[in-house]
């Protein structure tokens, strides 16, 4: 029995807030001008930046920019991304999960929101070596010509993993209520964090004990 099930907990600091927002509008402009360098058809998205020739010169440079605040991201939430057993729950039962029910302990993420995390790692650190590797003006002529082709496959197949990645993500965050809200104003409310995430919630109840024995 939750006492206050309505009151507000803190799920994201304002800082975590804003890293976080950050990183997503380096996202947008990073991916929709790589969408529009990519597919013919949609060639008017290098319009994303101003012009085609700005959206060129400017792509690599919000994308590091993006790199770099997402390691900040990572400090701050990759010790909340270990798997443990009772992500293996989870995922057996996926189905459940489809249907909207809540299965196994979980932390502070859950086995998707984890996946998440370390797929959108994987990509943005090969999107950075290969992004190096194929920047014309600075880096490309210390590579041979194969090493530069490689890299470009690597740097599109990463995109493509990335934004698919994030497409999932925010479906996840629109189909859980409250999570957005979470991401925006940096609250949940006490039932929120017990049915998505009990045993961070206990975490949460856990630490509230000795100010609670302090007041009283
Ligand atoms: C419009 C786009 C996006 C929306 C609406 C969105 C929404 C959210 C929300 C609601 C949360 C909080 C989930 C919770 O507290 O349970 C979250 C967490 C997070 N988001 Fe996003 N997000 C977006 C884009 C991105 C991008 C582009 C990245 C990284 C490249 C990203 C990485 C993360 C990470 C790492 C977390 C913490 C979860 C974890 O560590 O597992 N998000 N996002």
């Amino acid at each position: 029995m939750i006492k206050k099930p309505n009151e507000k907990i803190i799920r994201h600091s304002a800082s975590e807030r804003i890293n976080h927002w950050l990183v997503v509008i380096f996202f947008l402009f990073t991916a929709i001008s790589g969408l529009g360098f990519f597919f013919p058809s949609l060639n008017w998205l290098m319009n994303i930046l101003g012009t085609p020739q700005l959206s060129r010169v400017l792509h690599p440079f919000l994308g590091a920019m993006m790199f770099v605040l997402f390691v900040g991201m990572f400090i701050r939430y990759f010790k909340h991304n270990f798997i443990d057993k009772q992500d293996i729950i989870w995922a057996k039962n996926i189905d459940k999960i489809s249907k909207n029910q809540e299965v196994g302990d979980v932390g502070q993420y859950n086995l998707g929101q984890k996946a998440v995390f370390w797929l959108a790692t994987i990509c943005l650190f090969l999107l950075l070596i290969s992004g190096i590797i194929i920047w014309r003006p600075y880096f490309s002529d210390y590579f041979p010509i194969p090493i530069i082709r490689l890299a470009l496959l690597l740097h599109s197949v990463a995109a493509i993993g990335l934004i698919m990645t994030i497409i999932i993500h925010v479906y996840a965050a629109i189909w859980v209520k409250g999570s957005i809200l979470a991401m925006v104003e940096g609250w949940v409310t006490r039932a929120w964090a017990k049915k998505h995430h009990p045993r961070w919630y206990r975490e949460i109840v856990e630490k509230e004990k000795p100010q609670q024995e302090k007041s009283s």
